[in-house]
């Protein structure tokens, strides 16, 4: 999920998280969400875990991943 610089820390990201899981439950009925941020991420981790998600696991990955 990214948006464009200008369009961030107004609300939109929550707003566009929120729409995406509604739609995939709803239309979709997926059941479960499962995202993926890199740890140094602080902003886009602390909107996921206000929104309730839960932190999983961490990989270790190599190279330029
Ligand atoms: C991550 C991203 C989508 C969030 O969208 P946003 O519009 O900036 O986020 P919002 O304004 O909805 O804020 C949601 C929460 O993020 C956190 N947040 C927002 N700006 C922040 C900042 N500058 N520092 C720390 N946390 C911040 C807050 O918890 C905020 O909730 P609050 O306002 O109730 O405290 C957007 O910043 C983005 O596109 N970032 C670059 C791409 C990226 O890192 N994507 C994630 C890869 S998985």
């Amino acid at each position: 999920m990214v948006l464009r610089p200008e369009w961030r820390g107004g609300g939109r990201g929550r707003a566009v998280l929120q729409a995406a899981v509604t739609r995939a439950d709803r239309v979709h009925n997926a059941g479960r969400v499962w995202l993926r941020v890199k740890p140094q991420n602080a902003r886009e981790r602390k909107l996921f875990l206000s929104e309730g998600y839960v932190e999983d696991h961490v990989e270790k990955t190599f190279g330029t991943a």
